[in-house]
């Protein structure tokens, strides 16, 4: 018996360069998180390549190597990418799923590729999987992937799990092919959520959509219990506070502290993203400079934006506005000695992302929405001295959680623009008050935790199944 975890980016980076091929580990949450899964005996990770491969022989070449460290590829044509990862994926369940509708685009031919791949990935799992397996499918993009397999393997043991919001059953029910997604999802035994309101509104959009019946969080199709549930996401807590006395992390602790003497320092990292709320924390940070004078001088925005989906219109059209607010902002308050944002449209390597979670004394996480969000853990995680203030969104996942952080609406640029000064000038003491009970929940609910959890529910889900087949 094994485990596939299925997604739809391996957890590793390959790159193809002076016709060889490298692959770099990647550091996410999801990887961390299942890498105690899939490396161990025969489990498996499927998953889409990352890069486009024509040749047969390369193809065999790389699958060759990958199967070395237990992943499995899944190869996507150019015109794959577009119309499914670009297009179904990023183009119409993204918006819709963050609450963007008006960037939603309804394309059939989005649709028919997005269920041709996830055929594909199908054909992928059934060429590996043996009875007894565990498939863990994960995220938006593979949404049809649980029905498709359960309609060739009635009995085989799926879980599902969603990494961003479940909008709300207005929402859904914009979508033209809602019932063709929702009865595919029901092809899981188990479907997670991160929070408990993404998991209710799935289940409204269940009993308004299709002619089922919910009986709590349990759904009974086609004489199978499906069990809908939340369990938010930890990170790898151990890891981020044995970084903080990693020697290339002082290092770079070191060299912030020569380059940002006597600044304040807030921080701001995500991926590209209009559901990140990037504009509006410039403008808030803007009215701050405007107001106050004093701050000049004394506060620094430390920006990272990491490139992603930029051949998206919207992402390209981000890119720029946030170039044009932060050249805005920077040309007019900089002085001969003092930039207010430090912004950098690139990745880091996660010694630096560690020192910068050490360094900054303000950490900004304020999207207009997002699953649960990584980053807030990962600064608190840092926080080894129990300082510093998260400002955290209402609208992230993790604001359940990390009820003692700074919590905004990330909508209104004026309380933003208020958390920031009270975070300026927040005291040792309730710094500390605060952060030392976040510290804990990250502690304690880490992502082995999550891991576990969500096995053993899924242990447990087939039980009920064959008790009540029993009957
Ligand atoms: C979000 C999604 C993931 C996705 C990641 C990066 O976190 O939930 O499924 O992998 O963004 O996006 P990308 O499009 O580069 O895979």
């Amino acid at each position: 018996m094994k485990t596939i975890i299925v997604s739809n980016r391996l957890p590793v980076k390959i790159t193809e360069s002076d016709d060889k091929i490298e692959l770099k580990q990647s550091e996410g949450g999801l990887a961390t998180g299942l890498g105690s899964i899939y490396r161990q005996g025969n489990n498996m990770w499927l998953g889409w390549s990352g890069i486009e491969v024509e040749s047969e022989s390369k193809q065999e070449e790389i699958k060759d190597r990958l199967q070395e460290i237990n992943l499995f590829p899944v190869f996507l044509t150019q015109e794959e990418i577009n119309l499914y990862y670009e297009g179904f994926s990023n183009e119409t369940l993204w918006p819709v799923f963050h609450y963007h509708p008006t960037y939603a685009h309804y394309e059939q031919s989005y649709w028919d590729s997005y269920l041709a791949v996830n055929h594909k990935f199908k054909e992928a799992v059934l060429e590996i999987a043996e009875p007894g397996d565990i498939i863990w499918i994960h995220d938006y993009q593979l949404l049809l992937l649980a029905g498709l397999i359960r309609a060739e393997q009635p009995d085989i043991t799926i879980g599902f799990f969603l990494h961003i919001p479940f909008p709300s059953y207005e929402l859904f029910r914009l979508i033209p092919w809602r019932a063709e997604l929702l009865e595919n999802m029901l092809g899981a035994d188990l479907i997670g959520f991160h929070t408990f309101d993404d998991a209710r509104h799935f289940i409204s959009s269940i009993t308004r959509l299709l002619p089922l019946h919910a009986s709590a969080n349990q759904i009974n199709y086609n004489d199978r219990q499906v069990i809908v549930e939340a369990f938010p996401m930890g990170i790898d807590e151990k890891k981020y506070e044995s970084l903080t006395h990693d020697r290339l992390v002082l290092e770079n602790v070191s060299k912030l502290k020569e380059n940002f003497q006597d600044l304040k320092m807030i921080l701001s990292i995500d991926r590209l993203d209009y559901s990140k709320g990037i504009l509006q924390r410039l403008q808030a940070y803007d009215i701050l400079l405007q107001k106050n004078p004093e701050y000049h001088e004394r506060v620094v925005l430390y920006m990272i934006v990491v490139p992603s989906r930029d051949t998206v219109p919207q992402y390209k059209e981000l890119r720029d506005e946030i170039d044009k607010l932060v050249g805005n902002i920077n040309s007019r308050y900089r002085t001969l000695d003092w930039n207010p944002i430090h912004y950098y449209y690139r990745s880091f390597e996660t010694e630096m992302l560690s020192a910068l979670y050490n360094m900054a004394e303000i950490c900004l996480v304020t999207p207009m929405r997002d699953g649960m969000n990584l980053v807030s853990k990962e600064y608190v995680a840092s926080r080894t001295d129990n300082t510093g203030v998260l400002i955290l969104s209402e609208m992230a996942g993790a604001a359940k959680e990390l009820i003692d952080a700074i919590i905004v609406n990330p909508n209104n640029v004026g309380e933003l623009y208020r958390a920031m000064i009270e975070a300026i000038n927040m005291p040792l003491e309730e710094q500390l008050r605060r952060m030392v009970p976040m510290r804990e929940v990250v502690a304690k609910f880490n992502v082995r935790h999550w891991v576990k959890i969500y096995m053993d529910r899924l242990d447990e889900v087939k039980q009920l199944q064959a008790s009540m087949q029993a009957k």
